[in-house]
């Protein structure tokens, strides 16, 4: 039932992609999935530690792990537990279980603005969930944002995360797919990152609408861009002055640097957060966390709604487990600290090297490649340097030479490793780095 052939041969091939294109819009389940750099979909065959193989067998090591959800390595050896454990319990969909309770407990310790947590099972749905209760907190519709953030693909916020330079100004903002209706656009007040008097102008001006302020604290969706010292704590001073939600947006940030988060990172601690990516160690996980007078606005205790028949699922629950138990020894964050100062000494050298000019930015395990610049960007506009098709180039050399780099349709977004990376695959990453800018240049 579960049996697959490799397709070796450029006809095998063909015939899969023209079997995908059939069934799937693009051949792909997810439409960035959709390789540009290749001009088809990546087929995978398997997954080990730092490591997959495509379906024609070529072994890459993997320099995107799932966009960072695979940060334990692809099938770390817990899960193996997890799905046993899940097993053993017949699986339990559907309904809670003091497991349920162990991991909620854990996250709020980790997490410093953690009083109860809800789970979900993607960022986006985190997301959605979330800033329906900040509406309802606040009893405020409009959402301050940030250019170059990314929220999730759903109405609320696919709005003026990622717009052309030309659409900045929008008015009402931009919105970044067809089908969200303007109204949902006419709801955001989108801002450049790490401008503390445009935040502060624009939280006078709409005082009276805005009752959310969103921010993905480490902009890791625009090349990893870092808060600027002071403006964190400017966005938490106006939100508590005007009775607004601070909203972080650590699905991606979460554990990429300490088990608390960017807001342990950079010592800010907001009302709400939603967690993701990594924590179900590969398995569909996100989760909402927040101080207790907010959380307790979902129902049944409060009036604001959030249900689903797949909440939590008894699997990711337990990988949810297996994942903080491991971010909770002192060793896991020696390993990302040691490889991490590893590959961004090797990344500074590269960067000084290259005939083209690029910057990388990073935090914690994850990194940011700019092309367009050796200087450092602080928001989205200095980001719109960057160069899509030197990046296709760039995921095309380093391919052919083992290492995968997911290409982003071009975009200047985010890499990183893995706890299963040894630092023979970080100096395997970084001479291929080196080798493909100079045959670049
Ligand atoms: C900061 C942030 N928020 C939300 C999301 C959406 O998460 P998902 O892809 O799980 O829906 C992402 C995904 O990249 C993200 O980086």
């Amino acid at each position: 039932m579960f049996d697959f052939e490799m397709a070796e041969t450029d006809e095998a091939l063909a015939a899969l992609n023209e079997r995908g294109r059939n069934v799937l819009p693009g051949g792909v389940c997810s439409s960035t999935r959709f390789n540009q750099a290749w001009g088809r979909p990546v087929y995978a065959s398997r997954s080990q530690g730092a490591r997959f193989w495509d379906i024609q067998g070529r072994e890459f090591l993997d320099m995107s792990m799932s966009h960072g959800a695979t940060l334990l390595g692809h099938g770390h050896e817990s899960l193996k537990q997890v799905f046993e454990k899940a097993w053993e319990l017949g699986g339990l969909c559907s309904l809670d279980s003091p497991l349920h309770i162990e991991l909620a407990e854990e996250l709020c310790r980790l997490v410093p603005c953690g009083e109860r947590a809800r789970f979900t099972s993607s960022g986006s749905e985190a997301t959605l969930h979330a800033l329906r209760l900040c509406r309802a907190a606040s009893g405020r519709e409009k959402i301050i944002r940030f250019f170059g953030h990314f929220h999730g693909y759903h109405e609320l916020t696919f709005i003026a995360g990622h717009p052309p330079a030309d659409q900045l100004d929008a008015s009402p903002p931009y919105r970044e797919s067809a089908g969200i209706p303007q109204s949902m656009a006419e709801l955001i007040v989108p801002l450049p990152y790490n401008d503390i008097a445009a935040l502060e102008a624009a939280v006078e001006r709409h005082k009276d609408e805005v009752g959310t302020i969103l921010i993905e604290p480490v902009d890791f969706n625009c090349g990893c861009i870092l808060p600027e010292p002071g403006f964190l704590e400017r966005a938490r001073e106006l939100a508590s002055e005007h009775n607004m939600v601070l909203f972080f947006d650590e699905i991606q940030s979460f554990a990429k640097k300490s088990a608390g988060g960017a807001q342990q990172d950079f010592g800010v601690t907001p009302d709400i957060c939603t967690i993701g990516k990594s924590l179900g160690a590969g398995l569909p996980l996100s989760a909402i966390l927040g101080s207790a007078e907010l959380m307790d606005r979902y129902k049944p205790v409060g009036d604001v709604a959030h249900s689903g028949t797949f909440n939590a699922p008894l699997t990711s629950i337990l990988a949810g487990l297996a994942f903080v138990a491991e971010i909770d020894r002192p060793e896991f964050w020696q390993t990302i600290e040691s490889l991490a100062a590893r590959l961004f000494a090797g990344l500074d050298d590269i960067a000084a090297r290259s005939p083209i000019p690029v910057r990388f930015q990073r935090h914690g395990s994850r990194f940011g490649i700019i092309f367009g610049t050796r200087e450092p960007v602080i928001n989205y506009r200095q980001s719109l340097c960057h160069k899509p098709e030197t990046m296709l180039e760039f995921c095309r050399q380093t391919t052919d030479r083992g290492v995968y780099f997911h290409d982003y349709g071009g975009g200047a977004c985010h890499h990183g490793f893995s706890l299963a990376h040894t630092a023979d695959d970080i100096d395997r990453v970084l001479e291929v780095m080196d080798e493909s800018l100079q045959a670049m240049g």
